[in-house]
């Protein structure tokens, strides 16, 4: 979460609520001021307390609007129903919540058979709070897995400059040396001759993401596994991969089941996903598989107490909400694979469409077209310098949708990108409406070449 910073009381905040939100005592309400630093001396009612707190919250962005997301901003009311009557139970009190654990189990198998695990019996597999505990959990694996090799030198891990932050934090926290492939030109992430060409015997795995953060492309983990393969072959270096599928591991199950990337694959060790992504359920619950007890090292594992039984743990954290977990049992249950289908290749026509007709607008150039995660990435043609994609995303804003504009990572931080992550209830209505505010901005924006300044605050 951002780390905050202490900051002094405003002298002059004057506080004061609306007189009826404090129930029969408007003199209470002339009283009241909200607590920014230190909590106040008296209590307040429960609902002048709930009203002042939603006031607040007025100021965050519509949810449904924001396109920037890839986590779940919709569910159903059932499910919200579900959820609420288990935000009570802790995942960790395997005693006395022995079905959210039940529930939990027949998650993590239902996922394994999903990534087409060759031993359904031999798996390991865990929730977590999302992909990025999930890959922590797989990193610290592969770590502990070379360090038992007895090799000299420092640990490293190969992945593309494209990676999510927290394949970073985990080579920080966990003093991994990060072999990050920069991108080139027009490639976006990483390939398999950019994979091996920096692997070594102190290369703890690959990391191949299904699909990437920046543009929603798939990278190519079939011809990485392959390309490990061959160097297995000339030098000895047995290297894992893990597949980071923190959206795709939901999605290409569904649409692409052509697509070799999963436990299909010998060379993959491990893969993620994030529950609250294409998982389908609101944040955070995520998960992680090992194809294999040999790939996740037993002295990494905990066992708690568990009806007077041990049960094996592994996870950063120890309390943890049980609602999510229920949550997705409950999109399995619901769903099945023809739902999930149906909803996964809705959201994809949706943003191919899209992005179809983002193009056919004239001044921009498509990057991705949403044909493999549902999310799609463009930039202003290389002749448009009336306006950029800060100057878009502001405009569209005004209008209530949040479409990040960013510039994408070393070697290409030239590439300045617009993104739209098209999610579950972000229906083809929904998109004209923002195509029709596209159309409508651009004879404002295109008023002329901008000033340029070379002073930037
Ligand atoms: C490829 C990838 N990995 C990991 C993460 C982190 O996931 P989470 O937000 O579930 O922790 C993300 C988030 O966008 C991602 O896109």
């Amino acid at each position: 979460m951002v780390l905050h910073k202490g900051k002094a009381t405003d002298p002059d905040r004057k506080g004061g609520a609306n007189p009826l939100h404090a129930g029969a005592y408007p003199a209470l309400a002339a009283r009241i001021r909200l607590p920014h630093d230190s909590l106040a001396e008296e209590p307040l009612p429960p609902d002048t307390a709930l009203q002042l707190v939603r006031d607040e919250l007025m100021l965050d962005g519509n949810a449904r609007l924001n396109l920037a997301t890839f986590v779940t901003t919709w569910m159903e009311p059932q499910a919200r129903e579900l959820m609420a009557e288990c935000v009570d139970k802790n995942m960790i009190d395997k005693d006395e919540y022995p079905q959210t654990a039940e529930l939990e189990r027949r998650c993590v198998n239902i996922l394994a058979d999903l990534w087409h695990a060759p031993d359904p019996l031999a798996i390991m597999g865990c929730s977590t709070t999302g992909s990025s505990e999930a890959c922590m959990l797989a990193g610290m694996a592969l770590k502990r897995r070379w360090s038992k090799l007895g090799r000299a030198g420092k640990p490293n891990l190969v992945m593309g400059a494209n990676v999510q932050v927290c394949w970073e934090k985990f080579c920080e926290y966990w003093e991994v040396e990060p072999r990050l492939v920069p991108m080139d030109g027009d490639r976006f992430h990483l390939t398999a001759d950019e994979a091996i060409a920096r692997c070594d015997e102190n290369t703890i795995g690959v990391v191949a993401i299904l699909g990437s953060t920046f543009d929603g492309s798939y990278e190519p983990v079939a011809e990485i596994a392959a390309a490990l393969d061959g160097l297995q072959e000339r030098s000895g270096w047995d290297i894992p991969v893990h597949v980071d599928g923190a959206s795709g591991a939901m999605i290409a199950p569904f649409l692409d089941p052509e697509l070799v990337w999963d436990f299909r694959l010998p060379r993959v060790a491990s893969i993620n996903t994030s529950g609250h992504k294409y998982g389908l359920v609101y944040p955070g619950v995520g998960w992680v598989v090992w194809r294999a007890k040999e790939a996740l090292p037993e002295e990494l594992v905990f066992n708690v107490n568990y009806l007077g039984g041990d049960m094996p743990t592994f996870a950063l954290n120890f309390s943890r909400p049980g609602a999510e977990v229920a949550a997705q049992y409950y999109t399995f249950v619901r769903l099945g694979r023809e739902g999930f289908r149906a909803v996964q290749q809705a959201s994809r026509d949706v943003a191919t469409q899209l992005a179809d007709g983002i193009a056919e607008l004239g001044p921009f150039e498509l990057l991705t077209r949403g044909d493999e995660l549902p999310v799609f990435a463009f930039t202003t043609k290389a002749d448009v310098d009336s306006f950029d994609v800060f100057d878009v995303s502001r405009r569209l804003r005004e209008r209530g949708w949040l479409v990040p504009a960013y510039t994408f990572p070393e070697n290409r931080t030239d590439l300045a990108v617009l993104r739209i992550v098209v999610r579950n209830g972000f229906t083809h209505d929904l998109a004209d409406l923002l195509l029709a505010d596209l159309r409508r901005l651009l004879p404002e924006l295109d008023h002329g070449p901008r000033p340029r300044t070379a002073f930037h605050h």
